[in-house]
């Protein structure tokens, strides 16, 4: 037993809560590596379905012990507000470990993200504005504030007055915004230190000895490969590593550590906020595609944009990943299509690119080569086995396996659990 990856392959809401569900069964630790409360993940376990946005999806099982790693960006009232409604839930969180290292975001870095957005006009992200990119910075720049200064409070001081001098001085003159009380901060934070006093362990130290003794640990990435600082769709991005490498820095393990990467690939691709997407549907067919999947965020509420499934996405995923296998999700969604099409390279004056493109241009104004098989026209969402599946569906996901050079071991029609096939 080891450590098991999973990751998102496209950019982000691939379905990644519902495989971390199937696998709960088989681990003991789920981990969240990087990201923060930018992310939204649907659980659906009987008939309660949760919504979480930091805490692990391993928090819904008993058997499990969910861990917030070092790679994780925290925002204390936030964890706070939703640890208090899972517990009205009916859920026990009391298991929750908080690494120390993990980076707080703080009210100049929500502000910032909201001013910065504002200030780029066309040019912007489409962040969440969770105060996400402004926290990595400052963790880059060496001036972020840790979980573990909420208990120091003289050095929490130290460090937030020291910065928030800088911070108030660009809000104030850059972005004519009232500048932050030190003080009114601190007594905030003072606050949250004591209630999360109860969850704050060494989970690095708590992971490798928990795999010494032949646990399981289940990685649980955010957001996705395409939103990866380095290998994403670099600006139009996230600020932290979703890739698999991220996860190994995230949460203190090494590459020895890891028996399995799985990629969780929805059977057509979204994206939320702004940035190139060459398989991207426009009118009536993409409002249906969005209807029909409920493409709407579950952090922001924001409608998403669509589009056929990206073969080049999935094969760049599998390399940048390591992936050992595929998790399909939403292939029921695709049910009501006369035909189902796939991109399977970019043109680009007059070239073909079947993997991913080394310039941003190129894929800023790659045109989809799309193959077009037909469809299946059945509901799936009640199909228990694999090999029920009208042969269109399978020829399908026979071709997405070719193409992105990775097997599909599980194919999932609906959002319960049991609406998963297992091909193995
Ligand atoms: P940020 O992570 O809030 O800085 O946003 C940067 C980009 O990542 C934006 O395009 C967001 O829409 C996108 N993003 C962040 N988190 C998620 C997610 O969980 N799912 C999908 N997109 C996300």
């Amino acid at each position: 037993m080891g450590a098991i990856i999973l990751v998102g392959t496209q950019w982000g809401d691939e379905g990644k809560g519902k495989a971390t569900d199937l696998l709960a069964d088989d681990v003991d630790y789920v981990v969240r590596y990087q990201g923060g409360n930018n992310a939204g993940h649907t659980i659906i376990v009987g008939d309660v379905t949760l919504k979480l946005h930091l805490v692990p999806s391993g928090v819904m099982y008993d058997s499990v012990t969910p861990v917030i790693g070092d790679g994780v960006v925290l925002d204390p009232g936030v964890l706070l507000t939703e640890l208090d409604e899972l517990v009205e839930k009916g859920l026990d969180v009391s298991d929750l470990k908080i690494s120390g290292n993990a980076h707080l975001i703080m009210p100049y870095h929500r502000e910032l993200d909201a001013v910065t957005e504002r200030y780029l006009g066309r040019q912007r992200l489409g962040t969440t504005k969770r105060g996400i990119g402004p926290t990595y910075a400052d963790k880059a720049a060496r001036v972020g504030l840790r979980v573990q200064d909420l208990y120091d409070m003289k050095i929490f001081r130290q460090k937030l007055d020291a910065v928030l001098k800088e911070k108030n001085a660009v809000l104030s003159r850059v972005y004519n915004r009232l500048p932050m009380k030190g003080a009114d901060i601190e007594t905030e934070y003072a606050v949250y230190a004591e209630r999360l006093r109860p969850y704050i362990a060494d989970t690095v130290t708590l992971l490798h000895d928990a795999l010494e003794r032949g646990k399981t640990i289940l990685l649980e990435g955010a957001q996705g490969t395409l939103l990866d600082l380095d290998h994403g769709t670099y600006p139009f991005v996230t600020s932290s590593n979703p890739v698999a490498g991220g996860a190994l820095t995230g949460a203190g393990l090494g590459p020895k550590d890891v028996d399995q990467v799985i990629g969780v690939t929805k059977a057509y691709v979204t994206r939320v906020g702004t940035g190139p997407f060459p398989t991207e549907l426009h009118g009536a067919e993409g409002d249906r595609l969005i209807d029909l999947g409920g493409e709407f965020g579950v952090t922001t509420g924001r409608r998403r944009r669509v589009g056929w499934f990206d073969a080049v996405l999935a094969r760049y995923a599998a390399r940048v990943n390591g992936l050992t296998e595929h998790f399909l999700t939403k292939l029921d969604v695709l049910g009501d299509f006369d035909t189902v099409k796939l991109c399977r390279a970019y043109r680009y004056q007059g070239d073909e690119y079947d993997h991913f493109p080394p310039h941003q241009s190129i894929f800023h104004h790659a045109e989809p080569v799309y193959e077009e098989h037909p469809g299946w026209r059945t509901d799936l969402s009640q199909v228990t086995r694999y090999a029920d599946l009208p042969k269109q569906a399978q020829a399908y996901v026979d071709r997405l396996e070719e193409l992105s050079g990775v097997p599909i071991r599980w194919v999932s029609v609906g959002p319960a659990r049991v609406q998963t096939l297992d091909r193995e």
